[in-house]
Formats: structure tokens, sequence, C-alpha cells
């Protein structure tokens, strides 16, 4: 019999990793997860093994990916804080991808991001292209794939939106709130990912759901969706933010940082080529609205503590 295939992925505790991974396991193959929260409870209890990142001791990074085949990588930080810059994120996937190499991995499933670009003032768009080019010139073979915003039952933005509407008499839209969003969901994702993992050929795709909305729709259609009747208004950018660092503290955790609101407004979370993942964000609001937005999910939670 066929020995089953052993796949690294990054985060199979966190979010779009434990999709990749539920994937995997259902086909058969083996799952090694590195994470940076190796003490976490493991929901895949003895089926996937695991190691910490150990960014800064490669040899022991080449040695917890020894034997595998496919290095499915979710690593990034949404924004700097504490200790952790882009800078950091940018070296610490560099030495990810140099030990699969040195490690033997024949292929890299990579999650940048929809529109990076080295001339981007945003250092997590531009922070993901240097990636995807230090994943090009690897010589690993490779699938980059570009979401947009992921939404599922662990998003963070969408259900944050929710929880906000639950509970504020008031939303604030930063700007006119028409630039657009096209979310993909967390499952076509994974599927995308470990259908893109079966290949041979080096490949850029974007991860994009069927449905373009404005940012005002979007929040009016989770609005309607949860029977919200926060009043939504529109503020200025800064004042967003002032909103923001306010608010923050209050929860523990940054809500949305100067740069996520620029992002978000620069429509960079959209795609412009073809539909490839085929869930409608409206579609999956129906039937998840029962529960979005209940509990606030927490960044700093997530990852720093
Ligand atoms: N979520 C979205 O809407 C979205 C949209 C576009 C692109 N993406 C990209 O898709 C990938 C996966 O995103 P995700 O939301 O599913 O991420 P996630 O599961 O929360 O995190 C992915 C991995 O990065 C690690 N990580 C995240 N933040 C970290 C931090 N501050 N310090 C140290 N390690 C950190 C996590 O560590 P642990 O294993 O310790 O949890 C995990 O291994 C990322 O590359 C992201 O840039 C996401």
């Amino acid at each position: 019999m066929e020995e089953a295939q052993l796949n690294v992925v990054t985060g199979s505790f966190g979010y779009t990793g434990k999709y990749i991974t539920r994937r995997l396991l259902a086909m058969g193959q083996q799952v090694k997860t590195l994470t940076g929260h190796p003490h976490r409870p493991n929901p895949f209890g003895q089926r996937v093994s695991h190691a910490p990142f150990s960014f800064d001791d490669p040899d022991r990074l080449i040695a917890s990916l020894r034997g595998a085949t496919t290095l499915f990588n979710t690593y990034w930080i949404r924004f700097p804080y504490g200790q952790l810059t882009f800078d950091h994120a940018i070296q610490n996937t560099k030495t990810l991808i140099s030990a699969a190499r040195q490690a033997g991995l024949h292929r890299i499933v990579h999650l940048s991001v929809s529109n990076p670009s080295e001339q981007s003032r945003l250092p997590y768009f531009r922070g993901k292209v240097l990636i995807e080019r230090a994943i090009m010139e690897s010589g690993l073979s490779y699938a980059i794939i570009r979401p947009t915003v992921i939404f599922g039952p662990e998003d963070i933005l969408i259900n944050n939106i929710a929880w906000l509407l639950r509970r504020l008499p008031v939303f604030a839209l930063p700007g006119g709130g028409n630039y657009r969003l096209q979310p993909v969901f967390v499952e076509d994702l994974a599927e995308m990912a470990v259908g893109l993992a079966q290949q041979n050929r080096n490949l850029v795709v974007d991860a994009v759901g069927p449905e373009i909305l404005s940012f005002a729709q979007c929040v009016r259609l989770i609005a309607a969706a949860i029977n919200s009747r926060a009043a939504i208004i529109h503020v200025s950018p800064y004042l967003m933010h002032l909103f923001s660092l306010l608010i923050g503290p209050l929860l523990g955790d940054v809500l949305l940082t100067r740069n996520e609101i620029a992002g978000l407004m620069a429509n960079l979370l959209i795609s412009h080529g073809p539909v490839t993942a085929p869930t409608r964000f409206s579609d999956w609001l129906k039937h998840h609205a029962h529960s979005l937005g209940r509990r606030y999910a927490c960044e700093l939670d997530r990852h720093y503590r």
C-alpha cells in the first residue's frame, strides 16, 4: 500500500490552516503543524503532530520539516505589535522557505493576499510581494494563492463588524463606504489549496468568491441579517482610527489599524481576474447570522497571549 503523504501546515490550530488540515486528513494524508502555540488544545488529537516555529533555530526548523512533501504556509502577521514587525515576519517567512528547500520538500502552497505590490505604502501588501518573490526564487515548486477577505466561522473582520452592530447604537463606516470587497469562503479556499498541492506547475491565483459588495453594502447586509438597529454613519478615516484607538484597549485588542483602514478603502480586497470560489457571502450569512458576532474575536488573544 502507498504510504500517506506527509504535509506540513502552519497554523493547524488557527483559522485557514485548520480547514486545510481537515481536508488533508479527510484525504487520508498525514499532517504536521508548525505553530506559535504548540501547547494550545489540538482539535485533531493524535492525528496532527506539532512543532514550534523555531524561526531562530533554522536547523530545528529543517528537522521539523524533514520527510514532508508539501508545505502549506499561512504564516503572516496582521499588524506589527510588541517586538514583532513586518520585517521580522518577512525574515521568518524567508527562513521557513529556505528550511523547506533544505529539508527536501517538493512544493509550497502559500497564502498571500489579493493585489500585493512592491509599490504599496501598506507594509502588509508590500511584504506579501517580497515573500512571493522569495518563493518563486526558492527552487521549490509553488502555488501562490491570493485571497481577498476570508469569511467563515472563525473570521475576525466580518465577525467583529457583527459584534459591534449587535452592541452599539451606532456603527461608523470610514469614508463613503463605496470601496469594494469580494469575500472568499474559508472552505473554498482550503479546497483550492489542497487541490493546487496536487499539481506540479508553478502558479499564482486569486482566491475570490462570486460576489462584489461595497463595504457599506456588506455592513448593511450583516446588520439586516442579525437584526441590528444600529445607525450606520460615515466618519473620516481619521476619526475611525481614533475610535479604534479608544475602543481597542477596552476590548484588550487592536480593533483596526490605520493601515488596515487604508487597505480596506483602497479597493485591494477584490480581484481583477475570474471568480475562483463558488460560495456567495450573502448565502453563507443567511445560514450563520444566528452565531455571527455573538463573541468578540480577539487578534491579541489569538496570537500574543
Ligand atoms: N483572514 C483573512 O481574511 C485573510 C485575507 C487575505 C489574506 N490572508 C492571508 O491568509 C493567511 C492565513 O490567514 P489567517 O487569518 O487564517 O491566519 P491565522 O490562522 O490567524 O494565522 C496563520 C499563521 O500565522 C501565525 N501568526 C499569525 N499572526 C501571528 C503573530 N502576530 N505572531 C506570530 N504568528 C502569527 C499563526 O500562528 P499560530 O499557529 O500560533 O496561530 C498561524 O500559524 C495569512 O497569510 C494571511 O495574510 C488572510
